[in-house]
This record gives C-alpha cells, structure tokens and sequence, in this order.
C-alpha cells in the first residue's frame, strides 16, 4: 500500500507560517513520487484558504482538523463541510484526541462526521485510541473496537475504502506523551486491521490505511512503519520543522522501499 504520512499542526503556526512551512515541505519534497508517498498537512482553519494554492503547487494534500456533521445551521463556532469544499481541503480528520478528551466529542458525533465527510466526497480521517488507564485495565482492544462500530456505523463497503484511520493512543500523544513501542503498535494495528474485516470484509479493510500517530520522532519512525499493518505515520511536534519532516519522511521512504 502506498504511504501516507503528514502532520496535524495542532493550534500553532500562523497564516504565513503555514504557507512556508507546506511551501518549504513541497520544495524539499518535490523529487517524491506521490504514488510512492502521499504527503499531507492539516492546518488550523484560518491557514486553509490561503495554503490550499500552495498546497496544490506543493503536491501536498491539505486537511481540516474538524468539520461539523451540518452543511450549514445554527451551530456557532462551528465549520460545514461546504466551506471546506470551497477551500480546496481534501482530508478531513475526525475524533482526534483533543476533540474527544478536551471538547468531549463523542463516538455518535464523529460518526455523523464520517458520514457527512464521505457524503461530501472527502477522505474521513478518523482517530481511535485508548486513555492510559484503558491500557492499563486491558481495555486497549475493547475501547478502540467500540469507537470504530460506533464512529464508522452506517458506512458502507463501497465507502469504506475511502476512509483512512489514525491510531493515535492517547498517553502517546503531545509533550508529555511516551511513543507507543513499535511492537505495541503493530499489535493494536493488527487488532484494527480485525476489527475493520469483521466490520466491512477483507477485500475492502486491507485497502484502509492504518496510520499510527504519538510521539513519532526521526528514532522511532522507522521502527514503526516496518510494522505490519502500519501504513503509515501521522505525526505532530517532530514534523512542524519542514527539513526534519523531509528527512523523516526519507528515511521511512528508505525503509519501506528496501523492506
Ligand atoms: P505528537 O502529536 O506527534 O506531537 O505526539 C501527535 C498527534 O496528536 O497527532
């Protein structure tokens, strides 16, 4: 399967930072077959406007970091699928760990956001991942089983191969985040990958691509691609800096292209 490998930039970089930094991304990344790897940014919504031109120079796909489920309505503070269409954005991801955890978005809320995202023909990235405490009550497998019948409920096989996962755990996530092990990954990667067949078939779960997301660094990159059933990286801190993304991106490339 192709890689797929990009960056949520969080609540950080201005306008003119995002457009240097998918502009420097783009220029160091321009001798990469996009067939090879897909590369892509998702930026905060101010940045979308302006980036999605540079972006498509760029050869970078570029995301929104949430989207409400309504095409319009009475939902203040709130962004529709129908502005981001008119803003060129491809991706839209769903469920990060900072919507479930800090805005408390539920499974039911990033379904019907699925659903719109598909409906409105973008590639719903959608995040699972258990707390600490999950983990350390054995409730990894359960807890992330439950966000993906419930967040991908009313799917159909047709669409399913439309979707991207992130499996982003979330005690691995951020500054006081600890990388999951590469061998912890490629385990819950494998139980995804079950869990995505029992929901849809075979056919259509093995053309899903299964990100893992947390604390990715240039060190453990490459340990966690070689994963099975890691398909790629969705990485924060370690890729806001364009050189060190491109030299992730390289080595994970490298890794991939001799395996
Ligand atoms: P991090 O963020 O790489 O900085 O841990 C990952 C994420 O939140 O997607």
């Amino acid at each position: 399967m192709k890689l797929r490998i990009g960056t949520n930039t969080k609540m950080y970089m201005t306008i003119a930072q995002t457009c240097k930094f998918i502009d420097d991304l783009g220029r160091l990344t321009a001798d990469i077959d996009r067939e090879e790897a897909e590369i892509f940014v998702i930026p905060p919504y101010t940045s979308l406007d302006r980036a999605s031109e540079i972006a498509a120079r760029a050869n970078i796909r570029l995301g929104a970091q949430n989207m409400c489920w309504a095409d319009e309505g009475q939902f203040t503070g709130e962004i529709s699928p129908v502005m981001l269409k008119e803003v060129d954005v491809q991706i839209a991801e769903i469920g990060h760990s900072e919507r479930r955890h800090v805005f408390h978005e539920t499974d039911e809320m990033e379904n019907m956001k699925v659903i719109t995202a598909l409906r409105h023909g973008f590639t719903p990235l959608l995040c699972v991942g258990e707390t600490a405490e999950q983990k350390d009550r054995g409730q990894a497998a359960e807890t992330i089983r439950s966000q993906l019948t419930l967040g991908l409920k009313n799917v159909s096989k047709a669409d399913a191969e439309k979707l991207w996962i992130a499996y982003e755990p979330v005690w691995a996530i951020g500054v006081n985040g600890t990388p999951a092990s590469p061998d912890y990954a490629g385990h819950i990667h494998g139980i995804i990958r079950s869990i995505l067949t029992e929901l849809f078939d075979k056919a259509a779960a093995d053309k899903i691509p299964i990100l893992y997301g947390g604390s990715v660094n240039p060190e453990n990159a490459c340990k966690l691609i070689v994963q099975p059933d890691v398909d790629g990286l969705f990485i924060g801190r370690s890729a806001w800096d364009a050189e060190r993304f491109n030299g992730i991106i390289r080595d994970v490339l490298n890794v991939v292209n001799n395996a």
